[in-house]
């Protein structure tokens, strides 16, 4: 079944927030999903088990156990979902040589920037070995609203040749606070949350559309 992995080696980009939002909202379409959890961090698989439902995880770190143990794990599931690790881009390459399609979630700072084309590389490089896979795409997370960079973020992004979500996750206290709730934004009350909640439904509409 389809393996989407959210991937960018730079840490804070919110791919384990990401990550775990999707495996809940995917879940909430009884849908059966397993996240991967290869962050040395271990944030999104101890998020999963301490929700209110938990939902299963696997921990894997090294390159070699990603590449070996995916394909079997994609196909216990309906939706396999990949946190990605920072940092290391031995992992991010095995990762990206086993998913369906891979989302780079990138903040709208120059130095993120950078290192979302250090993503975007590695994805060309797989997308050479592997014929045109994984699909792709970058979406801005932790965006401040109302700034200039915004704009410029999105410009250079669509210089990358990998497509840029339209959907924007914003910069807010109610998703900062999900991980320490054992929560998703689903879950909580008050309009912060019901305006986040609606950011990520647009989000993963916008992924569900780029699956096979
Ligand atoms: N949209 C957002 N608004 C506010 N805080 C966010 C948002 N997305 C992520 N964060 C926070 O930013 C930090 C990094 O997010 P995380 O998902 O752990 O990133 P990564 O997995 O890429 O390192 C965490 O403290 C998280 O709570
Ligand atoms: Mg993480």
């Amino acid at each position: 079944m389809p393996t989407i992995a959210f991937v960018n080696q730079k840490g804070g980009c919110a791919k384990s927030t990401t990550s775990v939002h999707f495996a809940y909202w995917l879940t909430q379409k009884e849908a059966s999903v397993i996240l991967v959890d290869a962050d040395a961090q271990r944030s999104s698989s101890i998020w999963l088990s301490s929700l209110e439902k938990p939902i299963r995880s696997e921990v894997i770190q090294s390159a070699d156990d990603l590449l070996e143990r995916l394909p079997g794990l994609a196909e216990q599931c309906d939706y396999l979902i990949v946190d990605g690790s920072a940092g290391l881009s031995e992992t991010t390459r095995a990762i990206l040589f086993r998913v369906d399609l891979a989302i780079v979630p990138c903040q709208p700072t120059g130095v993120d920037l950078r290192s979302a084309s250090d993503a975007v590389r590695l994805i060309k490089q797989a997308q050479s070995v592997r014929k045109g896979e994984p699909k792709a795409a970058v979406f801005l997370s932790r965006a401040v609203k109302g700034t200039k960079l915004l704009d410029e973020a999105i410009a250079l992004l669509e210089k990358t040749e990998i497509p840029v979500l339209k959907t924007v996750l914003y910069q807010r206290q109610v998703i900062a606070d999900t991980f320490g709730q054992g929560a998703v934004v689903w879950e909580l009350s008050g309009r912060p949350a019901a305006e986040s909640a609606k950011e990520f439904n647009k989000l993963f509409n916008e992924v569900m559309e780029l699956l096979p």
